[in-house]
């Protein structure tokens, strides 16, 4: 299944000890999860992804610390600001994503419906545009890294 972008709320089992929060692919989220990758140790100033992707859904979390999220579909742009650890932001392909923002110490925590496949990213903004159809500008400082 696949969707606009959304924010997910998960399930969080609150505790005095620490809260606990978990998820299971195909039922908390619309897709299976076939890859756990995170962004750790960012320096202060930089933003990482710019990129899209034909068939990828994905799920973003701030495990830790908040950044922003930057989406578009060609036609429209929305900025999330992620900063619990019990909200995903759900991707559907051929979305354009740039995060930025990164809190000193933050963790960005990603889900994927994929393996790693490089012929599945679109990372030329001109070719992202042409296949969706859109014309909506650079989101952030495009060449700018
Ligand atoms: P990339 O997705 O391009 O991240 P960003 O756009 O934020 O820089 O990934 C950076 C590098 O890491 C790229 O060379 C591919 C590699 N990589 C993997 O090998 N496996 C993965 O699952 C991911 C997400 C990236």
């Amino acid at each position: 299944m696949t969707g606009p972008w959304r924010i997910i709320e998960l399930p969080r089992v609150n505790d005095a000890r620490g809260n606990l929060t978990f998820i299971e692919g195909e039922a908390h989220i619309p897709f299976p999860i076939r890859r756990v990758y995170y962004l750790y140790d960012v320096p202060g100033g930089a933003w990482r992804g710019a990129h899209a992707h034909r068939k990828l859904e994905q799920l973003i979390i701030a495990a830790s610390g908040s950044f922003d999220v930057v989406l578009d579909n060609g036609h429209e742009t929305k900025r999330f600001f992620l900063n619990r650890s019990y909200y995903g932001l759900y991707m559907p392909p051929m979305t354009w994503r740039e995060i930025e923002n990164f809190s000193s110490g933050s963790v960005c925590l990603v889900l994927a419906s994929l393996p790693y496949d490089e012929s599945d990213y679109i990372r030329d903004r001109g070719q992202f545009l042409a296949e969706t159809g859109g014309a909506t500008g650079a989101v952030m400082g495009e060449g700018g890294r």
